[in-house]
Protein backbone atom coordinates (compact mmCIF):
# COMPACT_ATOMS: atom_id res chain seq x y z
CA UNK A 1 0.00 0.00 0.00
CA UNK A 2 1.29 3.56 -0.67
CA UNK A 3 0.44 6.34 1.50
CA UNK A 4 0.14 10.41 1.19
CA UNK A 5 1.55 11.91 4.62
CA UNK A 6 -0.38 14.62 6.65
CA UNK A 7 1.46 18.36 6.54
CA UNK A 8 2.34 17.73 10.00
CA UNK A 9 3.90 13.90 9.01
CA UNK A 10 5.76 15.84 6.07
CA UNK A 11 6.99 18.40 8.82
CA UNK A 12 8.56 15.46 10.53
CA UNK A 13 10.19 13.78 7.65
CA UNK A 14 11.81 17.25 6.44
CA UNK A 15 13.77 17.78 9.75
CA UNK A 16 14.96 14.30 9.43
CA UNK A 17 15.40 14.94 5.99
CA UNK A 18 17.34 18.39 7.23
CA UNK A 19 19.69 16.43 9.50
CA UNK A 20 20.64 13.88 6.91
CA UNK A 21 21.75 16.83 4.16
CA UNK A 22 23.66 18.69 6.97
CA UNK A 23 25.37 15.07 7.91
CA UNK A 24 26.37 14.82 3.89
CA UNK A 25 27.50 18.19 3.94
CA UNK A 26 29.72 17.33 7.24
CA UNK A 27 30.97 14.53 5.68
CA UNK A 28 32.19 16.62 2.90
CA UNK A 29 34.59 17.91 4.91
CA UNK A 30 35.81 15.03 6.94
CA UNK A 31 36.22 12.40 3.67
CA UNK A 32 40.09 12.96 3.32
CA UNK A 33 42.63 10.12 2.65
CA UNK A 34 43.97 8.40 6.10
CA UNK A 35 40.39 8.87 7.73
CA UNK A 36 38.70 5.05 8.46
CA UNK A 37 35.24 4.59 7.74
CA UNK A 38 34.30 3.55 11.29
CA UNK A 39 35.79 6.93 12.34
CA UNK A 40 32.87 8.61 9.73
CA UNK A 41 30.23 6.01 11.30
CA UNK A 42 31.14 7.66 14.91
CA UNK A 43 31.19 11.38 13.55
CA UNK A 44 27.90 10.27 11.98
CA UNK A 45 25.90 8.51 14.77
CA UNK A 46 27.14 11.82 17.46
CA UNK A 47 25.53 13.98 14.97
CA UNK A 48 22.73 12.26 14.60
CA UNK A 49 21.70 11.73 18.11
CA UNK A 50 22.92 15.11 19.15
CA UNK A 51 20.12 16.78 16.57
CA UNK A 52 17.42 14.62 18.59
CA UNK A 53 17.36 11.98 15.88
CA UNK A 54 18.60 8.06 15.91
CA UNK A 55 20.47 6.35 13.30
CA UNK A 56 18.01 4.77 10.53
CA UNK A 57 20.41 2.12 9.87
CA UNK A 58 21.13 0.75 13.02
CA UNK A 59 20.06 -2.23 13.65
CA UNK A 60 17.73 -2.21 10.70
CA UNK A 61 17.80 -5.85 9.80
CA UNK A 62 20.98 -6.42 11.61
CA UNK A 63 22.73 -3.75 10.21
CA UNK A 64 25.59 -3.11 12.67
CA UNK A 65 26.44 0.63 11.62
CA UNK A 66 24.76 4.14 11.61
CA UNK A 67 25.93 4.66 7.84
CA UNK A 68 26.61 2.39 5.03
CA UNK A 69 30.20 3.49 3.47
CA UNK A 70 31.05 2.53 -0.03
CA UNK A 71 34.58 2.58 -1.67
CA UNK A 72 35.01 2.05 -5.53
CA UNK A 73 33.42 -1.01 -6.82
CA UNK A 74 31.47 -1.26 -3.71
CA UNK A 75 28.09 0.00 -4.63
CA UNK A 76 26.01 -0.06 -1.66
CA UNK A 77 26.21 -1.19 2.26
CA UNK A 78 29.27 -0.88 2.55
CA UNK A 79 30.06 -1.37 6.58
CA UNK A 80 32.13 0.81 8.24
CA UNK A 81 35.15 -0.31 9.36
CA UNK A 82 39.23 0.17 10.03
CA UNK A 83 39.88 0.83 6.29
CA UNK A 84 41.37 3.85 5.58
CA UNK A 85 40.38 6.18 2.76
CA UNK A 86 43.32 6.47 -0.15
CA UNK A 87 43.91 8.91 -2.61
CA UNK A 88 41.69 7.91 -5.79
CA UNK A 89 39.21 6.09 -3.89
CA UNK A 90 35.71 6.98 -4.38
CA UNK A 91 33.39 6.92 -1.58
CA UNK A 92 29.45 6.36 -1.72
CA UNK A 93 27.59 7.51 1.89
CA UNK A 94 23.89 6.87 2.42
CA UNK A 95 23.13 8.79 5.59
CA UNK A 96 19.35 7.81 7.32
CA UNK A 97 18.04 10.06 9.96
CA UNK A 98 14.81 8.92 12.12
CA UNK A 99 13.25 12.05 14.57
CA UNK A 100 9.89 11.12 16.29
CA UNK A 101 9.01 8.17 14.24
CA UNK A 102 9.93 9.95 10.41
CA UNK A 103 12.73 8.89 8.59
CA UNK A 104 14.91 10.51 5.93
CA UNK A 105 17.36 8.85 3.67
CA UNK A 106 20.09 10.35 1.21
CA UNK A 107 23.67 9.61 0.07
CA UNK A 108 26.12 11.09 -1.95
CA UNK A 109 29.43 9.70 -4.13
CA UNK A 110 32.43 11.67 -3.38
CA UNK A 111 35.87 11.61 -4.06
CA UNK A 112 39.26 11.26 -2.31
CA UNK A 113 42.19 13.47 -3.42
CA UNK A 114 42.74 13.00 -7.34
CA UNK A 115 40.55 10.54 -9.64
CA UNK A 116 40.01 9.88 -13.64
CA UNK A 117 38.03 11.94 -15.69
CA UNK A 118 35.50 9.03 -16.43
CA UNK A 119 35.13 8.48 -12.99
CA UNK A 120 34.61 12.20 -12.10
CA UNK A 121 31.81 11.70 -14.78
CA UNK A 122 30.47 8.45 -13.36
CA UNK A 123 29.77 10.83 -10.29
CA UNK A 124 29.02 13.83 -12.06
CA UNK A 125 26.51 12.27 -14.25
CA UNK A 126 24.64 9.26 -11.64
CA UNK A 127 23.87 12.41 -9.58
CA UNK A 128 22.40 14.24 -12.92
CA UNK A 129 20.42 10.89 -13.05
CA UNK A 130 18.64 11.80 -9.50
CA UNK A 131 17.91 15.38 -10.96
CA UNK A 132 16.86 14.28 -14.10
CA UNK A 133 14.49 11.52 -12.00
CA UNK A 134 13.58 14.35 -10.02
CA UNK A 135 12.82 16.54 -12.30
CA UNK A 136 9.47 14.67 -14.00
CA UNK A 137 7.84 14.12 -10.23
CA UNK A 138 4.29 15.96 -9.89
CA UNK A 139 0.56 14.75 -9.08
CA UNK A 140 -1.09 12.78 -11.66
CA UNK A 141 2.32 11.48 -13.73
CA UNK A 142 2.98 7.39 -13.46
CA UNK A 143 5.74 6.09 -11.21
CA UNK A 144 7.50 4.71 -14.43
CA UNK A 145 8.57 8.46 -15.98
CA UNK A 146 10.77 8.71 -12.92
CA UNK A 147 12.64 5.18 -13.68
CA UNK A 148 12.92 6.19 -17.89
CA UNK A 149 14.25 9.80 -16.46
CA UNK A 150 16.76 7.94 -14.68
CA UNK A 151 17.51 5.44 -16.96
CA UNK A 152 18.09 7.64 -19.81
CA UNK A 153 21.42 9.48 -18.58
CA UNK A 154 23.02 5.95 -17.79
CA UNK A 155 22.47 4.79 -21.58
CA UNK A 156 23.29 8.17 -23.00
CA UNK A 157 27.06 7.57 -21.52
CA UNK A 158 26.65 3.55 -21.13
CA UNK A 159 26.35 2.88 -17.70
CA UNK A 160 25.74 -0.07 -15.89
CA UNK A 161 22.28 0.56 -14.06
CA UNK A 162 22.20 -1.94 -11.02
CA UNK A 163 18.90 -3.37 -10.74
CA UNK A 164 18.91 -5.25 -7.52
CA UNK A 165 18.52 -2.76 -5.89
CA UNK A 166 16.06 0.59 -6.14
CA UNK A 167 14.47 3.40 -4.43
CA UNK A 168 11.42 3.45 -2.40
CA UNK A 169 8.75 4.75 -0.40
CA UNK A 170 9.66 5.99 2.94
CA UNK A 171 8.02 7.50 5.86
CA UNK A 172 7.32 5.34 9.36
CA UNK A 173 9.06 2.97 7.99
CA UNK A 174 12.28 3.75 6.22
CA UNK A 175 11.54 1.13 2.87
CA UNK A 176 7.74 1.53 1.67
CA UNK A 177 5.98 1.11 -0.94
CA UNK A 178 6.17 1.56 -3.75
CA UNK A 179 9.74 -0.15 -5.47
CA UNK A 180 11.28 2.54 -7.80
CA UNK A 181 13.35 0.98 -10.10
CA UNK A 182 15.94 3.22 -12.01
CA UNK A 183 15.45 1.52 -15.60
CA UNK A 184 12.09 1.45 -17.10
CA UNK A 185 9.68 -1.29 -16.38
CA UNK A 186 6.14 -2.06 -17.02
CA UNK A 187 5.28 -2.65 -13.14
CA UNK A 188 5.73 0.80 -11.85
CA UNK A 189 2.27 1.92 -13.31
CA UNK A 190 1.57 3.54 -10.10
CA UNK A 191 -0.25 7.50 -10.32
CA UNK A 192 2.01 9.75 -8.29
CA UNK A 193 -0.41 11.95 -5.57
CA UNK A 194 0.17 14.80 -3.62
CA UNK A 195 1.49 13.86 0.17
CA UNK A 196 3.35 10.42 -1.25
CA UNK A 197 7.41 10.44 0.55
CA UNK A 198 9.73 8.90 -1.70
CA UNK A 199 13.38 8.05 -2.02
CA UNK A 200 14.57 8.01 -5.40
CA UNK A 201 18.49 6.59 -5.65
CA UNK A 202 20.31 5.82 -9.01
CA UNK A 203 22.68 3.53 -8.38
CA UNK A 204 25.35 3.21 -11.52
CA UNK A 205 28.02 1.48 -12.19
CA UNK A 206 30.91 2.50 -14.92
CA UNK A 207 30.84 -0.77 -17.23
CA UNK A 208 28.77 -3.73 -16.40
CA UNK A 209 25.41 -3.45 -13.99
CA UNK A 210 26.23 -7.16 -12.21
CA UNK A 211 26.74 -7.23 -8.29
CA UNK A 212 27.62 -9.54 -5.65
CA UNK A 213 26.08 -9.61 -2.42
CA UNK A 214 29.69 -9.94 -0.26
CA UNK A 215 30.46 -13.12 2.82
CA UNK A 216 29.31 -9.93 5.23
CA UNK A 217 26.15 -10.34 3.94
CA UNK A 218 26.19 -6.12 3.33
CA UNK A 219 28.13 -5.39 0.64
CA UNK A 220 27.01 -5.14 -2.65
CA UNK A 221 30.17 -5.24 -5.36
CA UNK A 222 29.81 -4.69 -8.70
CA UNK A 223 30.75 -8.55 -10.77
CA UNK A 224 33.79 -6.44 -13.04
CA UNK A 225 35.22 -4.51 -10.39
CA UNK A 226 34.36 -1.30 -11.93
CA UNK A 227 33.44 1.80 -9.57
CA UNK A 228 29.82 2.65 -8.69
CA UNK A 229 27.95 6.07 -7.66
CA UNK A 230 25.24 6.42 -5.73
CA UNK A 231 23.09 9.52 -5.03
CA UNK A 232 19.50 9.84 -3.05
CA UNK A 233 17.26 12.24 -1.95
CA UNK A 234 13.74 12.01 0.03
CA UNK A 235 10.80 13.86 -1.54
CA UNK A 236 7.54 14.36 -0.79
CA UNK A 237 5.05 15.09 -3.88
CA UNK A 238 3.33 18.79 -4.10
CA UNK A 239 0.74 20.08 -5.30
CA UNK A 240 2.69 21.02 -8.54
CA UNK A 241 5.60 19.32 -8.54
CA UNK A 242 8.13 17.87 -5.76
CA UNK A 243 10.42 19.33 -2.57
CA UNK A 244 13.58 17.49 -1.36
CA UNK A 245 13.63 17.14 1.93
CA UNK A 246 17.22 16.27 1.98
CA UNK A 247 18.21 19.59 1.23
CA UNK A 248 19.34 21.39 -2.01
N1 LIG B 1 19.73 3.75 2.92
C1 LIG B 1 19.60 2.55 2.15
C2 LIG B 1 18.60 2.93 1.10
O1 LIG B 1 18.85 3.92 0.47
C3 LIG B 1 19.24 1.38 2.99
C4 LIG B 1 20.32 1.04 3.95
S1 LIG B 1 19.85 -0.30 4.83
C5 LIG B 1 21.13 -0.58 5.83
O2 LIG B 1 17.55 2.42 0.90
F1 LIG B 1 20.70 -1.42 6.67
F2 LIG B 1 22.13 -0.99 5.12
F3 LIG B 1 21.48 0.51 6.42
CO1 LIG C 1 19.85 5.47 1.46
CO1 LIG D 1 16.96 4.68 0.19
Amino acid sequence: MVSTKTESEISLMSYAGKVCYELLELMETKVKAGITTKELDQIAEKFIREKGCTPSFLNYEGYPASICTSINEEVVHGIPSNRKLKNGDIISIDVGACYKGYHGDTARTYKVGNISNEVSELMKYTKEALYKGLSVIKPGIKLNEICKAVESVAKEHGYGVIRELTGHGIGTDMHEDPYIPNYSNNESELILKEGMTLAIEPMFSLKGRKVWLLDDDWTIITQDGSPAAHYEHTIVVTKDGYKILTGE
